[in-house]
């Protein structure tokens, strides 16, 4: 059984859909704790109440970056993770933190990479005349938002479409790239290859 923890900061939505889709869809894996950020995070309950531990590392009480990943992650280590999930997790992290978990971090992006890393993706993507939006799943490098893509996702932008019901549709889609690239991780599906990845069996990375 794979180990993984999941990093939150808020609502955590995808971090919900991960929980569930491991359970009813028997992966071997276990989501073997949630750790947020944020004490208030909403997610945490959610984790709690479906028996997944859950830990708080709260960057405010850290007099810097690399002090605050260096708690985060003693307290990730204790579950020790065969990867590590980002959903939603609101921090920059120090590149010796990226390194510690180089091969086994995974984000999730609310926009087709390497279009609009960063924030404010989606009403970036409505400014710029975007017809079609989405998500990615990518491991993580140093960079922001940059990292080979496993997985994305193509949603089309509706006239009319402000920044939620962009969102809403994008994260739809979110729900189901996530779960599906963390499935192949744990199976030891993917490949990396000069920074490309490609499923071992050839399935689709593309959802439309
Ligand atoms: C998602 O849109 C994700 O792509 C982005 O932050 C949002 C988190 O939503 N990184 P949730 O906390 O998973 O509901």
């Amino acid at each position: 059984m794979k180990s993984i923890v999941i990093l939150i900061s808020g609502r955590g939505s995808n971090m919900e859909a991960l929980v569930q889709r491991c359970a009813a869809e028997g992966w071997p894996a276990r989501v073997a704790a949630v750790v947020s950020n944020r004490p208030d995070a909403s997610g945490l309950a959610f984790a709690a109440a479906h028996g997944v531990p859950t830990a708080v590392v709260d960057h405010r009480a850290y007099p810097d970056r690399a002090a605050f990943d260096a708690a985060l992650a003693q307290a990730i280590d204790a579950f020790a993770p065969d990867l590590l999930v980002l959903a939603g997790f609101m921090r920059i992290l120090t590149p010796g933190f990226v390194q510690h978990y180089a091969g086994r971090l995974l984000n999730i992006h609310p926009s087709l990479l390497p279009a609009f890393p960063g924030l404010h993706t989606h009403r970036r993507a409505l400014e710029a005349g975007c017809k079609l939006a989405g998500a990615t799943v990518h491991f993580v490098t140093p960079e922001l938002d940059h990292g080979p893509i496993v997985l994305q996702a193509a949603v089309p932008v509706h006239p009319g479409d402000d920044e939620h019901t962009l969102a809403q549709r994008v994260l739809a889609s979110e729900h189901v790239i996530y779960p599906l690239a963390v499935r192949w991780f744990v199976e030891g599906q993917l490949v990396v290859e000069g920074g490309l990845v490609r499923h071992a069996q050839g399935a689709s990375q593309v959802l439309m």
